[in-house]
Order: structure tokens, then sequence, then C-alpha cells
């Protein structure tokens, strides 16, 4: 099952409301990195809205969090545009081309001209600060946002945001290296009065405890006093990190070629890809004795005499091959070091799989999609879904 903790989604959202309040600027969910909707009424309270990725993900935020919507997406159709103009309050265009296209139209808008939505353009500054090319929006040649040189002389009428999403779990340092680029190349833009606010985008690790929020805090208010915009930050990691588990339990044990191997009910490239396309390794937790209704608790640390933390292959102890049930040879999570031989029946905990987890999960093979539970701070747990075969059967016709 995939446990998240309310406690734990409040500690973030807290930590975020705090950030934003003391910088003077709006806080949203990234909606890609966490949609699981009835738990919005966890985190809606300390934030100011959701920025989505296109038209389903707002009509989520509109329908389930009912706060402010930003919509930014590559490329939209006209279905999409006349849809969106009815409720988004930002609406992020990612090229020029794609603002022409439907700009009459939204001229057009009773929402646009009373000024209920506004347009923004997604810019690229084309300033890496991360390490992982399929993360870095700024690579040469990226299809996300508008360079400077492409932006050069362009008619600009009717917008009134600029917009960048640069950084992937990343601290406040390289955000103030990319305002720096920011500014040489669109500064002339942000002090022009007709831009009104500016999108920080996401990928700033707000409540890891290293984190330096007294920077975030000062380059945020740089800003607003430098450009006199609004400024905006749309995080998805930093809401739920820390804030779920996905249970698992061993299926099967055996060796092969002097592996040993075993075989789980949750699947790697079904329930946590990242894993395989980031790749990651997460945390994995043996549970001995395993009370059957009681859940460990994401919002504190897994630890505790019954927890025992797998560690990596080499030194003492029993490395196993963990694997998912699917046909996929390279469906495995990775090699761990126990304390003792798991056996079939075991229970092994992954930690940190509510942000980008979830989110991504696919039934490939026919597997069965663990149940979505939530935590609350009482100690009850609700089941906020269960799946079925059904669920499986009409995903596709
Ligand atoms: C445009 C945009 N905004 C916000 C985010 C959220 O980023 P993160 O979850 O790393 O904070 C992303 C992530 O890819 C993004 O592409």
């Amino acid at each position: 099952m995939f446990l998240i903790s309310a406690a734990a989604l409040k500690h973030n959202t807290a930590i975020l409301r705090e950030t934003a309040d003391a910088a003077g600027c709006k806080v949203v969910l990234a909606l890609k990195g966490f949609s699981c909707w009835k738990a919005f009424p966890q985190i809606s309270p300390d934030l100011d809205g959701c920025c989505a990725s296109g038209l389903w993900e707002a009509e989520l935020a509109r329908e389930h969090f009912q706060k402010h919507v930003i919509t930014y997406s590559p490329a939209y159709d006209e279905a999409d545009i006349e849809a969106l103009l009815e409720f988004t309050h930002h609406l992020d265009f990612n090229s020029l081309s794609q603002w022409f296209r439907f700009r009459e139209t939204i001229f057009a808008h009773p929402r646009f001209i009373s000024g209920e939505l506004q347009c923004g353009l997604r810019i690229n500054p084309e300033h890496s600060t991360g390490s992982t090319p399929i993360y870095d929006p700024c690579v040469p040649g990226s299809r996300l946002g508008i360079t400077a040189d492409q932006l050069d002389g362009a008619d600009l009428i009717g917008i009134s945001g600029l917009h960048f999403h640069t950084l992937c779990e990343q601290d406040s340092p390289d955000l103030e290296s990319t305002l720096k680029a920011v500014d040489q190349k669109f500064g002339y833009l942000l002090r022009n009065p007709q831009f009104t606010y500016l999108n920080m985008g996401g990928g700033h690790w707000i409540t890891k405890p290293f984190y330096d929020r007294e920077l975030l805090i000062r380059l945020v208010k740089e800003a607003r006093e430098k450009y006199k915009v609004e400024v905006w930050l749309e995080p998805g990691e930093a809401v739920a990190i820390h804030t779920g588990v996905l249970r698992a339990t061993v299926m099967d044990v055996f060796e092969s070629a002097g592996h040993r191997l075993a075989i789980l009910d949750i699947s790697a490239t079904a329930h946590m890809p990242d894993v395989i396309e980031m790749p990651y390794r997460p945390d994995v937790f043996l549970v001995d004795s395993f009370p059957a209704d009681n859940c460990p608790d994401p919002a504190v640390r897994l630890e505790g005499e019954n927890y025992h933390l797998a560690g990596d292959s080499d030194g003492p102890g029993y490395v196993f091959r963990l694997g998912g049930p699917t046909c996929l040879a390279g469906d495995v999570v990775g090699d761990y070091r126990f304390p003792r031989e798991l056996v079939q029946g075991d229970i092994l905990v992954f930690d940190d799989m509510a942000h980008y987890t979830m989110v991504k999960t696919t039934t490939f093979n026919g597997v069965k999609h663990p149940p979505i539970k939530l935590l609350h701070e009482d100690g009850t747990i609700e089941t906020l879904r269960e799946f079925s075969y059904a669920d499986f059967r009409d995903r596709l016709s």
C-alpha cells in the first residue's frame, strides 16, 4: 500500500507558508509531483493554489483545490485553450508561436479583459545548474522555454508575466545564480511595468533541513522590489517529500547464479518508475513483527527495534536483489543487505514514495495497483482508494 502521512504533509506546507509569508510571495502545489486529491484538505489551507501541466491537472485544481490555478504546458490545442480560458488565472506559454496562435481568442475573452486571467511566457535563461541532463530545461536545444534571442524585438502586447523553471532538487544558491542570468537576459522586460508577475517555477528543495531559506527569502524580496512584480513559487517535491511510504510484501525468494532474489508484490517499473528513470535508490526497511493493522508513521523516521534499514551490498548480512512481479528483466529496485535472510511474507517499507511516484504508476503486466491510504494525525487510517481488476480492464477501452 501507499501510505501518506497527514502530519508530514502539514509539516511541509507549514514551512512553505512561513517561507512564502516571510518573502512576500505566493506558493502553489505543482500537481505533477503530487495529485492525490483526497489529501488536498491537509495541504490547501497553507498554499495559494496549484500549478497545472495542462488541462486535466488544471481541472483537478479547480475542482478539488479551489484556489489560484496556474497553467503552463509545452503546447495547447484549441480545445485546451477554450476550456482553460474559463477558469485558469495564469496561462503561461512555452513559445511565441503558441502565444501568437491563440492571443486573439484570448484578447476577446471576458476574463482576460477583466484582468481575472493573465498570460505569461516561459523563458529559458540558458543557465544550467543541475547535474542530470534529463532534468535540465537549459540544455542546448531544450524545447522548454523561450530564449532571449527568440524574444528580441517580439510583439509582447498582452503578456504580463514571465515564468522560468530550471531547478530540480536544488538549494537557493542555484536560484541566486539563475536570477542573475534572468536579470541579464530578461531584466529589461521585468523592469517594464507591463510585467506584473514572475514565476520562479519549482525545484526549490525548501522543506529539506539544509535548504537555505533565508537566502530564498532575500532573493524573492529583492526581485519583488527590483521589478515591482508579484513572485510565485511552484514546488511539487517540497510539498510531498518525506510524506509517504510504499509497503511491500515478499512473495518469493530463491537463488540464481549466486544471487539471492526476492520477488515483491510491488514493481519498480509500475509503481516507482523513477527508480529506473532517474535513476535513484530508495531507502528500504525490513519490518519485523509488523502488527497487522498498524502502519508506520512516515512523518517520523522509520526507526525502532522493528525497523531495519537495509544497507548497500557490501558488509555483513544477507544481500537480496529486490524485484517486481512483471516481465521486465530490469524491474529491479536494487541489491540491499539485510540483517537476516528474507522469507516469503516479510514486509518491506520503501521510504519517500509520495512525490513523483503515485502520479506515475501504471498497471503494466496487469500488476495490482497498491491501495492508497492516509494516516490521519489521530492515528486513524483512511483508505482513499482501492484498485480492482475493473480499473485495469477499463483504462484501455
Ligand atoms: C514548470 C514546472 N513547475 C514546477 C515543477 C515542480 O518541480 P519540483 O517538484 O521539483 O518542485 C516542475 C517540475 O518538473 C515544472 O516542470
